[in-house]
């Protein structure tokens, strides 16, 4: 090696040791309807990967759409793959695929870990059945390995002893992954947070829900409370309500984002973005409110499912042009009250069209999510069809037919929780007619630390006329609960508020 060389590689060095973590991160995410089985699939993630032609740092595949139901052996933490041979097994295609465009490529499969021959806990099957995320490396080796801890059903699954808390060393710097259902708990996406992990790799087959859990609104209103960025990759499957894929920077918002296009016929759409290392001038494009209205338009027909609101307490919005302040209370224990301020503009010209009614909502309770109830601690405002509590869960059926004769000049909304980091968290909620939330930039999400208490505030500081939902959504997971057996608790009741779910449908729709 002459000294040129040697000079050439220590001044690589330095600029991978010092300069990468600055550098821009070129992503791909990909929403991605499954096919039934592994070959057809895999062949579709080949033809994904080899159809992006730029160069990408990241390229994130959705949940359960990879090897539905079959499962597979992941192959140690640092192997590499061997590209020269016959890339029979799945992960070693993906691997040398992975290597071949030079990026971190994320997949999530069915795991198999086998057991020794007289293991009685691994039941019946005789090996053990994760929900895993593989992470392969530029060079094709699998880097990280993380196994779903927060189930959604899924019953033919097991979970791991102690929970998978991974981080995963990159070239553009630390990142942490966890699945689906898993952002609405504390473990391990939070251990992550606290321990100042920034970036998040998080495939989904999630399943949206009315008036406060649809996909992109559930990604950025973690995203937002975070200021953390999230890749997130959606499974596709519109008529059971499944969708969503974006990349979203923290308090700027989502730099792309979509939500169930019509992608049939191309069975995939990639959103790619570029994530700025500079980020002092950076300004996200916003959705013009014509453009809200081209894509409300088209997703009329996406299935989403509807929460429970029976046990919420509730008030009407007097839909007059004015500003209103009310307390709304709910629970004892702990009491949560709410308290809204609103400052609207109402002019409806055609009453031969549908428009929203809104209303105030305050909860502290227990949510049932099918398989397992889950605390939540609520404020919020969210639109309904007519004057029922009930109807506060449903979207008008056809976009073209809705009038909007409401424009929201101000909100503010504030409330007290109690100030516990191990088991609480509230996030920043929004939802546009569009299925997409309100850009960070109009909102202000303010924490004041009271002794015990935490007092949260949330204000919309721009005119909007497209609004859906403007909420605090806490969680209260000392209140979770997990059903041992859920296969014999479900009953029909709850199986008709079918709430957010995840993988247990790519199972059981396998189309
Ligand atoms: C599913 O796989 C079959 C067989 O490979 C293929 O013909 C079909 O186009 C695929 N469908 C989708 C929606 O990808
Ligand atoms: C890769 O596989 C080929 C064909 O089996 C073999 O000749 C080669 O030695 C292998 N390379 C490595 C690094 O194992
Ligand atoms: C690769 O696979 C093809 C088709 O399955 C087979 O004909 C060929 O012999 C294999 N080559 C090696 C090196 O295993
Ligand atoms: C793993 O899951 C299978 C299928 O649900 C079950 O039979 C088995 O008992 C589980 N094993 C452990 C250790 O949880
Ligand atoms: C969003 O993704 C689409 C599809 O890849 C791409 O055409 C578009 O340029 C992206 N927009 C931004 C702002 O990155
Ligand atoms: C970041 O962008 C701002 C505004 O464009 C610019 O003034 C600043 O020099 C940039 N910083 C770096 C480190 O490039
Ligand atoms: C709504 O506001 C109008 C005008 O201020 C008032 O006359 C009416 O009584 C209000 N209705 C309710 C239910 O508060
Ligand atoms: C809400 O309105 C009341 C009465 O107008 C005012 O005293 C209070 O400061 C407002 N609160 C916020 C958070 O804007
Ligand atoms: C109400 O809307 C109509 C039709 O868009 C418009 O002509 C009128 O000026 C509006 N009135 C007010 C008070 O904003
Ligand atoms: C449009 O909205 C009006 C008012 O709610 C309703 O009476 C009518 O049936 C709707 N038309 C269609 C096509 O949905
Ligand atoms: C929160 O608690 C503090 C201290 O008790 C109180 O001053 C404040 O008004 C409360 N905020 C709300 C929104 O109730
Ligand atoms: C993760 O955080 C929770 C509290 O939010 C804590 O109970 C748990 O012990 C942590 N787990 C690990 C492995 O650090």
């Amino acid at each position: 090696m002459n000294l040129l060389s040697l000079l050439f590689v220590a001044l690589s060095f330095i600029l991978n040791t010092y300069c990468l973590e600055v550098s821009d991160i070129n992503v791909a995410v990909v929403e991605y309807h499954p096919n039934f089985t592994k070959s057809q699939n895999e062949k579709s993630y080949e033809k994904i990967i080899n159809s992006i032609k730029q160069p990408t740092d990241f390229i994130i595949f959705p949940e359960s759409s990879l090897t539905r139901g079959e499962y597979l052996v992941v192959p140690p933490i640092h192997a590499s793959p061997n590209c020269s041979t016959n890339k029979s097994d799945t992960l070693t295609h993906i691997a040398c695929l992975a290597k071949s465009k030079n990026a971190y490529v994320a997949i999530n499969i069915d795991e198999r870990v086998d057991c020794k021959p007289n293991d009685s806990t691994c039941g019946p099957r005789g090996f053990l059945g994760y929900n895993t995320d593989v992470v392969f490396g530029r060079n094709g080796s699998v880097i990280a390995r993380y196994r779903k801890w927060n189930l959604f059903g899924e019953f033919d699954k097991n979970i791991t002893k102690t929970p998978d808390i991974i981080t995963i060393e990159t070239d553009k710097g630390k990142f942490g992954i966890f699945t689906c259902f898993d952002i609405l708990f504390q473990t391990p996406a939070l251990n992550l947070t606290r321990s100042g992990v920034k970036n998040f790799i998080y495939p989904s087959m999630w399943f949206s829900e009315l008036p406060f859990l649809t996909a992109l609104q559930a990604q950025q209103m973690w995203s937002y409370e975070n200021d953390a960025l999230l890749l997130s990759s959606g499974g596709n499957n519109i008529v059971v309500g499944s969708g969503g894929s974006g990349v979203f920077l923290g308090k700027y918002g989502a730099l792309n984002q979509t939500i169930v296009p019509n992608i049939k016929k191309e069975e995939y759409l990639i959103i790619t973005t570029k994530v700025p290392s500079n980020r002092t001038a950076l300004k996200i494009k916003e959705d013009t409110v014509h453009e809200t209205d081209e894509i409300a338009r088209k997703i009329d027909h996406f299935f989403i499912k509807r929460d429970d609101l029976r046990g919420y307490t509730s008030e009407l919005l007097n839909m007059t042009t004015g500003s209103v302040s009310r307390e709304i209370c709910h629970g004892n224990n702990p009491k949560l009250c709410c308290k809204f301020n609103v400052t609207l503009k109402f002019n409806k010209t055609r009453n031969d069209m549908d428009s929203y009614l809104y209303r105030f909502v305050a909860y502290s309770g227990v949510k049932t999510f099918v398989y397992n109830d889950g605390g939540v601690e609520v404020c919020g405002i969210i639109p309904c069809t007519n004057s029922s509590l009930d109807s506060c869960t449903r979207k008008f059926s056809s976009y073209d037919n809705i009038t909007w004769p409401t424009t929201f000049e101000s909100i503010s909304i504030t409330a007290n929780f109690t100030n516990d980091e191990t088991a609480k968290m509230q996030y920043p909620n929004t939802l546009l007619s569009s299925l997409r939330s309100i850009p960070p930039s109009q909102t202000r999400w303010e924490k004041r630390i009271l002794g015990n208490q935490v007092e949260r505030s949330f204000r919309l500081v721009k005119p909007q006329t497209r609004l859906l939902t403007f909420a605090i959504y806490g969680r209260d997971c000392s209140r979770d609960n997990f059903f041992s057996n859920p296969g014999v608790s479900i009953n029909e009741n709850k199986v008709y508020f079918l709430l957010v779910a995840c993988s247990v449908f790519a199972l059981l729709c396998r189309f």
